[in-house]
């Protein structure tokens, strides 16, 4: 077969917690044409599939079944319909996601800016519906490709089939392994991007454009697109608050922020008049996790091989030497102080590996 399989590959080289077992075959998806073949080997071995893209938004379990684990490398940036309002771009879903962002600012698209230094690939973008200062990536998602693994049929998502809401989306309700993305289509605009209205994004950016000017000024500047300065200032915000991966391993906000009804945050209000509360709908209000975690003490709390990052409580992190079990406990210690304190249940927010 086109695709090579390997035995016994350690998952904790291919997640950025540096996290996970054993999976028993490993192969690597080049080319979705290689697809039917793949369907066919996954019944003559009968294990089930793990898809993985960048490993930045999955908690893989120390002990694993047998599986085979498909890494999603296929590459691919085409325009593939354009006018002079806006541009329909599809990308493979093995594309580095913020590849997409910096294709994007390059070609003077807007839509994706404020989304830029996302880890993970643009496959994976769908899936929790990622999201950052003030923009969530279904506002510009036209279409989604799929496998499916059990009829072996390739079906075009529209953006209502996907269902998108608040970090979810109906690719976390399908089987595990059953549905494939192959590649993403996304719909961007030519007209100037929308300033985000994030608290401090703003000034940050008129601060940026000043110390532009003042470059100018000693005659070392070339011009740059709004989309641009957006792009360096958010980039500058996102590692300001969250640590670097590669560094100190992590996923990013470990559990969703709580999204309550209006009556219960009136009441939080009342007992914690400090709780930080944003209105969603007449209905909902998000109240920040980190916020949460931070009153009951744990912002950069340490235990063993893992702990709570210091500058952002939403972040737990490894030292690279950790099991998850040990991630586990910490995350069921912080739950079990949340709900004491506050009566909230915590939501883990990336995919966990093999419950
Ligand atoms: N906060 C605290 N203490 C903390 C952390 C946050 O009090 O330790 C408060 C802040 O003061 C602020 C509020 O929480 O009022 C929001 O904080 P921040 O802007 O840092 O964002 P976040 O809620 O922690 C969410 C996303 C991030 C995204 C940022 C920026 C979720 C689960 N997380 O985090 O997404 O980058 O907003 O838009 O919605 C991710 O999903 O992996 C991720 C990093």
């Amino acid at each position: 077969m086109a695709l090579f399989l390997e035995k016994n590959v350690l998952l904790r080289d291919f997640t950025t917690l540096k996290l996970g077992g054993n999976s028993l075959y490993f192969s690597r998806l080049q080319n979705t044409q290689d697809l039917p073949e793949l369907k066919e080997k996954l019944k003559e071995l009968n294990v089930p599939l793990f898809i993985l893209g960048g490993g930045s938004n999955v908690v893989v379990k120390d002990v694993l079944p047998e599986i085979c684990t498909l890494k999603i490398e296929n590459k691919g940036i085409h325009i593939i319909e354009e006018n002079e309002d806006f541009a329909i771009i599809e990308v493979a879903s093995g594309e580095v996601w913020d590849d997409f962002v910096e294709y994007a600012v390059i070609h003077n698209l807007s839509g994706v800016e404020a989304l830029s230094a996302i880890p993970g690939t643009v496959g994976a973008s769908p899936i929790q519906n990622i999201g950052a200062y003030g923009k969530e990536v279904s506002e510009v998602i036209h279409e989604v490709e799929i496998f499916d693994m059990v009829t072996g049929k390739v079906i075009m998502m529209t953006n209502e089939e996907c269902q998108f809401s608040y970090r979810d989306s109906v690719f976390k309700r399908f089987e595990k392994g059953r549905v494939l993305i192959t590649s993403v289509r996304y719909k961007l605009t030519k007209r100037q991007p929308i300033m985000p209205t994030y608290t401090g994004v703003q000034e940050a950016i008129q601060k940026f454009e000043l110390s532009l000017i003042e470059q100018e000024r000693s005659g070392n500047l070339s011009a740059m697109s709004l989309q641009q300065k957006i792009r360096n200032v958010i980039t500058d915000i996102r590692w300001s608050k969250l640590p670097k991966p590669q560094v100190i391993p992590n996923v990013g906000s470990f559990f969703k922020n709580c999204l309550v009804e209006i009556n219960v945050a009136e009441v939080l209000k009342n007992a914690y008049p400090n709780i930080p509360l944003f209105y969603i709908d007449e209905k909902t209000v998000k109240i920040p996790t980190g916020w949460l975690i931070e009153q009951v003490g744990l912002k950069g709390y340490q235990r063993g091989n893992v702990g709570v990052y210091e500058k952002n409580a939403l972040v737990l992190t490894s030292n690279g030497n950790a099991q998850t079990d040990e991630l586990f406990t910490l995350s069921d210690y912080i739950k079990d102080r949340v709900k004491k304190e506050f009566g909230l249940d915590l939501e883990i927010e990336p995919e966990i590996f093999y419950l």
